[in-house]
């Protein structure tokens, strides 16, 4: 049993098996934690140049010590690798490794390290059990908890992947001391999201506290990524694989924001600044729609603002705007559906949204959430 006294625990409840999510400091170098979730003492540890860097030798050793012969892959950094050539560079490593059925694949890094790894662990000899090991706060509060895999095709964000659920999700929050403030800021909006998605208590709290966790403070950060994960293990239970419009909820101003990460070229935006930036469209349309009243809506875009995160997206021209998002997953028979507010702290998936509200939030002059040029924030 681990005697770490800050460590948390949560339980993902999945159709095939339950799996823990740990979060605390230190967790790296718990060889007991990930013991207890190994089939067989060999590991396969997916990563990054940048996070190897930092983390990738202290795995090793705290594997080693329990006896795991380990190999490892080190891709390069970035979104623009989250792509097919990485995904065979894996499945060739683990085949040249002589990976079996039983071999682990560990996820050591971001949410771009774990949807790549996950993808291969999903499709290696048709599923081999995983471990998620996530390094950035995004990957912390969400990407890594919930089995969503896969990698971009150059038509769009996340179009290949598969659903297959890690065995352990190990959080440690002393490897978010190493994250530059840019990426710390993007995993922030996806922490704002659970609160206007679900759970109102913890926008208001998330409110009060959002200079704290922008400052990092420990008690502060630890909470807010439990509470994130919370939500999300609670959503992942329910509709594991977005089938009755639950999951789909988590995507609030992804719709956007995919079409932003897409429109200005993968890595130009992060992933959380134009999940940010979507949120305040999203917001716009469900104040045009008569669901949110301006008050709600400034006070959405005061603490994505104060979070340091974008509040504007590129002018890209609403129909090309309109023309990516028709290749996004929620579409349903050539229909855009949006996750709107129907209020602050719930969530609707709908395809009512008149395609004139639409553009109008996506026109400059009639939208003040779009900005020309628009550049790439930084
Ligand atoms: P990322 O994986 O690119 O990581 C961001 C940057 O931080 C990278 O440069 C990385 O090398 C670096 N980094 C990682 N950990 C570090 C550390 N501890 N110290 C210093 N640097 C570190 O980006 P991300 O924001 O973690 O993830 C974004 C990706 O996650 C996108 O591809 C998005 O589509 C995906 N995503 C998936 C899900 C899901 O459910 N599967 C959910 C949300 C996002
Ligand atoms: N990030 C959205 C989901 O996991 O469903």
């Amino acid at each position: 049993m681990s005697n770490n006294l800050f460590m948390k625990t949560l339980t993902v409840n999945a159709s095939g098996a339950s799996y823990p999510i740990q979060i605390g400091p230190g967790l790296l170098s718990q060889a007991d934690l990930i013991q207890a979730h190994l089939e067989r003492p060999d590991a396969f540890i997916v990563t990054n140049t940048t996070v190897a860097r930092y983390y990738l030798a202290p795995l090793q050793r705290t594997l080693r010590e329990i006896g795991v012969r380990t190999f490892d892959l080190i891709l390069p950094d970035g979104e623009t690798y989250k792509n097919r050539e990485s995904l065979h560079a894996i499945h060739d490593a683990l085949l040249s490794h002589r990976c079996e059925r039983k071999t682990t694949v560990i996820a050591l890094g971001g949410g771009v390290v774990g949807d790549l790894a996950g993808f291969a662990a999903a499709t290696f000899l048709r599923g081999v059990p995983l471990i998620q090991i996530p390094t950035t706060l995004l990957a912390q509060v969400d990407s890594s908890v919930g089995g969503k895999t896969g990698i971009n095709h150059p038509l769009g964000k996340n179009l290949i992947g598969a659903f297959h659920q890690p065995r352990l999700v190990l959080a440690d929050t002393q490897t978010l001391d190493t994250l530059p403030v840019r990426e710390f800021r993007a995993g922030v909006a996806e922490i704002i999201k659970y609160g206007l998605i679900r759970d109102l208590p913890f926008l208001d709290w998330l409110d009060l506290h959002l200079e704290a966790l922008m400052a990092r403070d420990p008690e502060i950060l630890a909470q807010a990524i439990l509470v994130s994960c919370r939500n999300k293990a609670e959503v992942v239970a329910q509709d594991e694989f977005e089938t009755t419009g639950l999951r789909a909820l988590l995507n609030l101003g992804h719709t956007f924001g995919h079409a932003i990460e897409t429109g200005a070229g993968y890595g130009t935006w992060l992933h959380g600044e134009a999940v940010a930036a979507g949120m305040l469209l999203a917001a716009a349309l469900s104040e045009r729609m008569g669901w949110i009243d301006k008050a709600a809506l400034d006070r959405i875009e005061n603490l994505i603002r104060r979070a340091g995160l974008p509040t504007q997206a590129p002018d890209f021209g609403a129909s090309r705007y309109l023309a990516w998002m028709a290749s996004d997953k929620k579409v349903d028979a050539g229909r855009i559906r949006f996750v709107l507010l129907k209020r602050l702290g719930e969530a609707v998936l709908t395809a009512e949204a008149p395609l004139e509200e639409v553009t109008a939030i996506l026109t400059p002059g009639q939208s003040r959430f779009i900005e020309n040029p628009g550049a790439a924030p930084g």
